[in-house]
């Protein structure tokens, strides 16, 4: 073995024993570096003759590029080994669930909102919305509640501490009623109009809570009867439910608002809830005070108005029997809505 030979099986041995990227660049240096054992022989053949030169030159130049040779081959092996060893410490396991998207839904009382808005849209209602924060003129008096009458304990309420131009403070209100006059006022007969939102009581347990939603109904025209009353609510109550099977009956009640007045109850004749008497919506004929404070003449202008929980309807909807599921966003219950 000549001595350039040695020469190369020592760089190859070196390289082969450099663990990783620097240590080969290090064994490099000893054999091609500026002092590397090459460039020595190189050197050296500054002072030897021509003949020996052109041989001895080859040979050096032969060992040098199988040198360079062995040095690739094992970068790209040390290269592949340090990216063989990231991939199997930052492997992921692909088998694992992903985190996945949650999907959004509309949440279960907004559903039948917008369903109630369709079904009453759809024979010719109006949709209206008003303040949440009220003057107690349009949530009490204008409706024939004066101040002091007892029927306004029935409506305990959030006050502000605001007043309003008459010195009363404005209040959260406790039904969608007052839309009644919000709208009458500033629309001309015939009124057809449904007025959907959130209410506010003191109130709370299974089946009530401090906020609530109402849909307020009212139709005022010049020849509205109690049978338009009972027509249009019966048709909604079949076209929001999906069935016939579904009795209702209008029941003798009082609101300062109405007279006569009625509570309408409703029974389905098939299904969970089959055979048992429901409330569903308070309703009646506008008292004549109240058409008056709409700005109208009672004794041209007759109508009916109606009122009605967005959550109870709801609830007999889906079979859900507390309240307060709707407002504790546990999405165990709401994703059974998505
Ligand atoms: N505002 C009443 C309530 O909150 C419900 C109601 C009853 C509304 C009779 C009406 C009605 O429009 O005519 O209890």
């Amino acid at each position: 073995m000549t001595d350039l030979d040695r020469l190369v099986r020592d760089a190859e041995d070196a390289f082969a024993q450099a663990a990783d990227a620097a240590a080969l660049e290090n064994a490099k240096a000893k054999f091609l570096g500026k002092s590397g054992a090459l460039t020595e022989r190189l050197k050296a053949l500054g002072a030897a003759d021509v003949e020996t030169k052109k041989t001895l030159g080859a040979q050096i130049n032969n060992a040098k590029q199988e040198i360079e040779h062995l040095l690739a081959q094992r970068r790209a092996a040390i290269a592949d080994a340090e990216l063989n060893s990231r991939l199997s410490s930052e492997a992921i396991d692909v088998s694992l669930d992903g985190r996945g998207r949650g999907v959004g839904a509309i949440h279960p009382v907004i559903r039948t909102w917008r369903r109630v808005e369709e079904i009453f849209h759809s024979i010719g209602f109006d949709v209206a919305d008003g303040p949440e924060i009220e003057s107690d003129w349009m949530n009490f008096t204008a409706l024939n509640n004066p101040e002091n009458h007892p029927a306004r304990s029935m409506q305990d309420t959030f006050y502000l501490e605001k007043k309003d131009e008459t010195g009363l403070p404005l209040l959260l209100r406790t039904h969608t009623s007052p839309m009644q006059v919000r709208y009458a006022k500033t629309h001309t007969p015939p009124i057809k109009v449904i007025a959907p939102g959130r209410t506010y009581r003191v109130d709370s347990d299974a089946t009530h809570s401090p906020m609530f939603h109402q849909v307020e109904g009212l139709w005022i025209a010049q020849d509205v009867s109690f049978a338009d009353l009972k027509g249009v609510f019966t048709n909604f109550l079949h076209a929001f439910f999906e069935t016939d099977q579904l009795q209702v009956r209008f029941r003798p009640s009082f609101f300062p608002f109405t007279e006569p007045s009625a509570e309408i109850d409703m029974k389905f004749e098939s299904g969970p809830l089959k055979g048992r008497w429901l409330e569903i919506a308070g309703s009646g004929q506008v008292h004549p005070r109240v058409v008056r404070n709409f700005g109208l003449d009672p004794e041209r202008y007759i109508g009916f108005a109606f009122g009605t929980g967005l959550e109870r309807m709801t609830m007999l909807r889906y079979g859900i029997g507390d309240l307060r599921l709707f407002f504790e966003n546990d999405l165990r219950f709401l994703r059974q809505f998505a």
